[in-house]
């Protein structure tokens, strides 16, 4: 079985992605130091799959306990780079803890790839890249922007890294995969998002408010150049989003890949009222809501062409929006225990 080494496995894409990956036959090795995470997840993992990954808690940015665990993993193949701080918000209040951790992290994990032979990489970019975009929707080669928000600019700054990398040492691979806007959770109910504190993003705060943990949900914007005035976003399923890991990794195995860059989303986007009404629509659930002013720094539209992804990597989004709004809706009800 080939070994993957999974740094923050333990978070919402990342423990999606395991059970993917153990379903696909790969053996997975989690490297996580719970930052934003539970421990509980490897139990929830292997109730899934009935397969418990190793586990190594360990924090990315320290490097002798990285060359430590990649030591007692050499026989990897891959190693896929989750281990990131993500909250837009706090990385502009706090940029050197995020340029640390997100930085360094990937910085130890490629020199402990080169010095252990390991020879693939996946790493978690995202549609941040893109800033806001002329031409809709974005594709790959799409102009990247100067990004608005220190975590932002890691995501644009880890690309190049992993770039500059392969260039300099072509026995190392690479895909790097931006993703749009993940929601859902696995259809168990028993692995999915954990937002720590009030939710920045829109689909944990739409469960939350339908929990009654919030009172109402406040949209940000309706006087945007929309078809219905609400910003629009590709919203891509956790579990779809997962399976293009394997698919990154597959493909990685057969074909000789220097550097590889792939969208992914659904290629269709939602506004903030078509998600709430469909939320709405897939669990009968009324979501009492408010129109108030614009968050700053918001992109108005932004949809993914995922072509290539479906051409290169034979990847699709199939997962139904209901379905999608129906898992996360069984992933808050055990988390809230309603
Ligand atoms: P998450 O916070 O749920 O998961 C990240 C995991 O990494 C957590 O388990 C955390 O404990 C761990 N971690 C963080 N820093 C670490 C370190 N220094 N050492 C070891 N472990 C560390 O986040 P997620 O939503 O699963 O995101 C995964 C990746 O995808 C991140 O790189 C994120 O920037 C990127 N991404 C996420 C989204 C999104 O909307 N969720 C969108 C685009 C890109
Ligand atoms: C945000 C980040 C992005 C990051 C992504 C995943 C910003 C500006 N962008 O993307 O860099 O990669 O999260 O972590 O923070 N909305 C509401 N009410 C809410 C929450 C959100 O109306 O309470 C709206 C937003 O205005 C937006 C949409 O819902 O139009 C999606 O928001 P969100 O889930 O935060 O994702 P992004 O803004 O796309």
């Amino acid at each position: 079985m080939a070994k993957i080494i999974v740094n923050g496995g333990c978070g919402y894409i990342g423990s999606h992605t395991t059970v993917a990956l153990q379903n696909a036959g790969f053996e997975v090795v989690i490297f996580d130091n719970l930052s934003n995470s539970r421990l509980d997840t490897l139990d929830k993992i292997s109730e899934i799959t009935g397969i418990r990954p190793e586990f190594e808690q360990l924090d990315c940015t320290d490097k002798q306990a990285m060359q430590d665990a990649f030591s007692r993993h050499n026989d990897a193949i891959g190693v896929i780079h989750f281990a990131a701080l993500k909250a837009v918000g706090e990385s502009v209040e706090k940029p050197i803890m995020y340029y640390r951790n997100n930085i360094l992290s990937l910085l130890n994990t490629l020199e402990m790839m080169e010095k252990f032979n390991i020879p693939n990489i996946v790493f978690s970019s995202s549609a941040t890249v893109y800033g806001i975009p002329d031409e809709l929707p974005v594709t790959e080669e799409s102009p990247l922007r100067p990004a608005t928000s220190p975590y932002g600019q890691t995501k644009i700054m880890a690309e190049t890294i992993i770039r500059d990398t392969v260039t300099a040492n072509p026995k190392i691979h690479a895909v790097l995969l931006r993703y749009f806007n993940p929601i859902g959770a696995h259809p168990s109910g028993k692995i999915g998002e954990l937002p720590i504190g009030v939710p920045n993003n829109l689909m944990p705060y739409i469960t939350q408010v339908a929990a009654g943990i919030r009172e109402r949900l406040n949209i940000f914007g309706n006087d945007y150049d929309t078809p219905d005035g609400f910003c629009i976003r590709d919203y891509i399923d956790v579990n779809d989003l997962a399976e293009a890991h394997v698919a990154a990794l597959n493909h990685m195995i057969k074909k000789d890949v220097t550097v590889e860059i792939y969208n992914l989303g659904t290629g269709h986007g939602l506004s903030v009222m078509e998600l709430v009404k469909a939320f709405e629509a897939a669990t009968g659930v009324k979501l009492p809501y408010a129109i108030t002013a614009r968050r700053p720094g918001d992109v108005p539209a932004i949809w993914a062409c995922s072509d290539l992804a479906n051409k290169q990597l034979g990847w699709y989004a199939k997962t139904p929006l209901e379905e999608t709004m129906r898992n996360a809706w069984k992933w808050q009800k055990n988390v809230s225990g309603i």
